[in-house]
């Protein structure tokens, strides 16, 4: 059969690939140094836990029985009930009933915009935003506009999608004068605020802002909330097990999980056993360690950057995550600029592509949790080079 993509459907012909991917047209050189992916580091995974954890689970043959067994689409009790624990200690009012685990915060964000959005609805992004998320608003039909255009869409949105804390790719968290004023907004247009907040725990300095769900939850009901908050455990332990979950008003939470029944009836029963039997080891000791380690790389590329760029470059300080954003400046073209760079054994994301309207050329995204500390000056320094010869 030839005629395919007649046959697909328009939700099919709206999905576009990340504008990430294949960026760079040389090849990578041999010596790469990446600030490009924003995955964890891999030799931080805490796989001796995880393997004794699965030993646990599965050397006991009722247990064992158990954690391989289908279960509820709405997830392990267990590691609902510790969520909402976890979420209720951060001020948000709520119970195993407003939680859903789903196969990483991306699923949930899916999920989601399947929930709320029609075709041709408006769905308002931070300028720059996280592409993952661009690509689902738009493959599912949302007119997605950034918050700080001025000649966006007037009336009302369906959803403010936005990350409050070391966002992506800015590294920036929201004050809570900016927390207050998105929830005004979100209720001005009528939208339900989607609150995405995979970075939280990776916090190396400063307080954190409550969630916007707890603002928004303030004095009442969880039941009463706009707002739909986004978790993970992929940067607090591994993306591999692909578990993450959502906390919304149960009315929310229930049509999801008819959603997760069609989609794949559940997350995995083994990946959510083990989080559930690590959860408290993660949270009280595991996460100090990864502070500690992604603090030293965050501390190594804002020293390589203030030595390589000294005033030529502006970039922001985060107090947590990992990533730095780099503004090269009027006229720099980091698009261009990448090809250069990739030869030359550095890589990095450039701006446009956390944009949807063309903007973000003079910018560029790195990431330090995954280079090695001991290569990054070397990384900084050869970016440095490649973006003075640009100019
Ligand atoms: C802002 C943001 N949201 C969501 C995700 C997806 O996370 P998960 O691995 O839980 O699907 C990422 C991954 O990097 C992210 O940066």
């Amino acid at each position: 059969m030839r005629d395919w993509p007649a046959r697909f459907s328009s939700y099919a012909r709206r999905l576009i690939p990340s504008a990430i991917r294949g960026l760079a047209e040389s090849g990578p050189a041999k010596d790469m140094i990446s600030f490009g992916p924003g995955e964890p580091d891999g030799s931080l995974f805490p796989a001796a836990q995880i393997q004794a954890s699965l030993t646990k689970l599965l050397s006991d043959n009722k247990r064992a029985q158990e954690v391989l067994q289908y279960a509820a689409s709405a997830g392990h009790p267990v590691l609902r009930g510790r969520i909402a624990r976890y979420m209720r200690d951060k001020g948000v009012p709520c119970g195993p009933e407003n939680v859903l685990l789903t196969n990483g915060a991306q699923q949930a964000l899916d999920l989601v915009a399947a929930l709320l959005i029609e075709a041709g609805d408006t769905a308002l992004v931070q300028a720059p935003s996280y592409p993952g998320a661009l690509q689902v608003l738009v493959a599912r039909g949302a007119n997605v506009a950034a918050i700080d255009r001025a000649d966006g869409p007037r009336g009302r949105a369906s959803l403010i999608y936005a990350m409050s804390n070391f966002h992506n790719p800015t590294g920036r968290s929201l004050t809570l004068k900016e927390r207050q004023d998105l929830l005004a907004l979100a209720r001005e247009r009528d939208a339900v605020l989607i609150e995405d907040d995979p970075y939280e725990v990776l916090r190396y300095e400063g307080e954190l802002a409550p969630p916007l769900l707890a603002l928004d939850t303030e004095g009442r009901s969880i039941e009463e909330a706009r707002t739909i908050y986004l978790g993970t455990f992929s940067k607090s332990v591994v993306p591999g097990l692909r578990v993450g979950w959502l906390v919304a008003p149960s009315i929310v939470v229930d049509k999801l999980i008819l959603m997760k029944q069609t989609h794949d009836l559940q997350a995995g029963t083994l990946a959510q056993a083990c989080l559930a039997d690590i959860f408290d080891w993660v949270v009280s000791e595991h996460v100090d360690v990864l502070r500690k380690a992604y603090r030293r790389r965050r501390d190594a590329v804002l020293e390589a950057l203030a030595a390589e760029f000294g005033n030529s470059a502006g970039w922001s300080a985060p107090q947590g995550g990992f990533f730095v954003w780099l503004n090269l400046g009027e006229g720099a073209d980091t698009r261009a600029m990448l090809d250069e760079a990739t030869r030359t054994g550095v890589a990095y994301v450039p701006g446009f592509a956390f944009h949807n309207d063309g903007r973000g050329s003079n910018f560029l995204r790195l990431s330090f949790s995954s280079a090695p500390i001991e290569r990054i000056p070397e990384g900084v320094r050869r970016l440095a080079a490649v973006a003075r010869a640009k100019r």
